[in-house]
């Protein structure tokens, strides 16, 4: 079908702004709201039965792997390797039988993550694939397809496919928690409750859409600009980079929170400006320590919080985006939209191809 682009400007943004649907939609097929479980499709095999996993990707479906190896070691305390899979094979990885291979891809062509999960099989390994595009190569080779319902992505940056891969992460890293056994009923019902939240705080998220146009055309000046998370935001502090990156051809890094002080913070004058994606919570005063070193060196600090943690340290940055205050598990699904919402805006500012950036393709299907 011809796709359109509606009242939008560009695929991009209306793929943004699809996404409390989309993710409704996905979420809708993985949690049984009768009795708050979450439902799989059937599999050939045991859950309990692997010990390890692998989770392999490339772009920014490889942040999910990153974030899903948060969840699975948090829930089901199973130890998880994550590899671009343009690495995965060539260093020609230790797989146990017990191990389960798991493949995210929102085209599921992408040449690199395909042979990496043909190398699997060949192995002898049990695979899943998180997957967009239900006729594709991948959807047809892995043992169990958990499918994205984000609907047909246009732009090239991938937005909603991303979210919707992580709201699959999500439920997966549950089941499999509620599998080995270290997961009670109780535990996985609080879990269907916060995820089925998730639309609703997406959409509030996306209600910031325009004090984050306001303040894009100051990022816009900027030569680099650093992004900064611990945990699962700190994936999302990369994919917050490699999205200003793709579409604005601004110079981007996400790092870990913790990490700055070990390169980054050479690089920090006041012409530099740093995205902090940090919800309210346990390790929250750790990164505004962080923030607070590059802050005292001119940083220009736009802090990505919930109205505690804006509270608490808003004072000294150039601008503060608030989103609700949300379970842990369900913040990267909504720090997402601000963090897609700044690269775009800026894009925008800078006159750039925001749906065909330079350079760069849909689907890889070249190593
Ligand atoms: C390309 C796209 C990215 C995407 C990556 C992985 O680089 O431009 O948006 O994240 O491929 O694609 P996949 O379809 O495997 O998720």
């Amino acid at each position: 079908a011809m796709m359109e682009k509606g009242n939008h400007r560009h695929f991009m943004q209306k793929e943004i702004f699809e996404q409390p649907i989309v993710v409704a939609q996905t979420l809708k097929s993985y949690l049984r709201r009768i009795d708050d479980c979450v439902s799989m499709p059937d599999m050939e095999f045991d859950l309990a039965g692997f010990d390890r996993v692998s989770i392999v990707a490339c772009g920014t479906s490889s942040y999910v792997a990153m974030i899903g190896k948060y969840w699975i070691e948090k829930f089901a305390r199973v130890p998880v390797e994550t590899d671009v899979a343009s690495e995965f094979r060539y260093r020609d990885p230790v797989l146990g039988k017990n191990q389960l291979a798991i493949f995210i891809s929102q085209s599921g062509e992408t040449a690199d993550t395909l042979a990496a999960l043909k190398h699997c099989k060949a192995a002898g390994l049990k695979t899943a694939g998180i997957i967009n595009v239900p006729t594709s190569s991948m959807a047809r080779e892995v043992d169990l397809l958990l499918p994205t319902h984000a609907g047909p992505e246009i732009g090239v940056a991938s937005t909603k496919a991303f979210t919707c891969q992580l709201a699959v992460m999500a439920a997966f890293a549950t089941r499999i928690a509620r599998a080995k056994g270290v997961l009670s009923a109780a535990e996985e019902k609080d879990i269907v409750h916060h995820l089925s939240e998730a639309p609703e705080a997406m959409n509030f998220a996306l209600g910031h859409d325009e004090d984050i146009e306001a303040m894009a055309h100051k990022i816009a000046e900027a030569r680099d600009v650093l992004y900064l998370g611990r945990g699962p935001d700190y994936p999302m502090a990369l994919e917050g980079a490699l999205k200003l990156k793709e579409i604005s051809y601004i110079h981007a890094e996400g790092y870990a929170s913790g990490e700055m002080k070990h390169g980054p913070i050479a690089l920090i004058d006041d012409h530099v400006p740093l995205i902090v994606i940090a919800p309210s919570g346990p390790l929250f005063d750790k990164t505004v320590s962080n923030m607070q070193e590059a802050q005292a060196r001119g940083a220009q600090v736009v802090l990505i919080s919930d109205a505690d943690g804006i509270a608490k340290a808003g004072e000294g940055t150039i601008a503060t985006i608030e989103m609700p205050k949300v379970h842990p598990l369900i913040a990267p699904l909504v720090y997402a939209i601000p963090v897609q919402l700044l690269a775009y805006h800026v894009a925008v500012a800078k006159g750039t191809d925001v749906d065909q950036p330079r350079n760069l393709a849909k689907s890889v299907t070249v190593e």
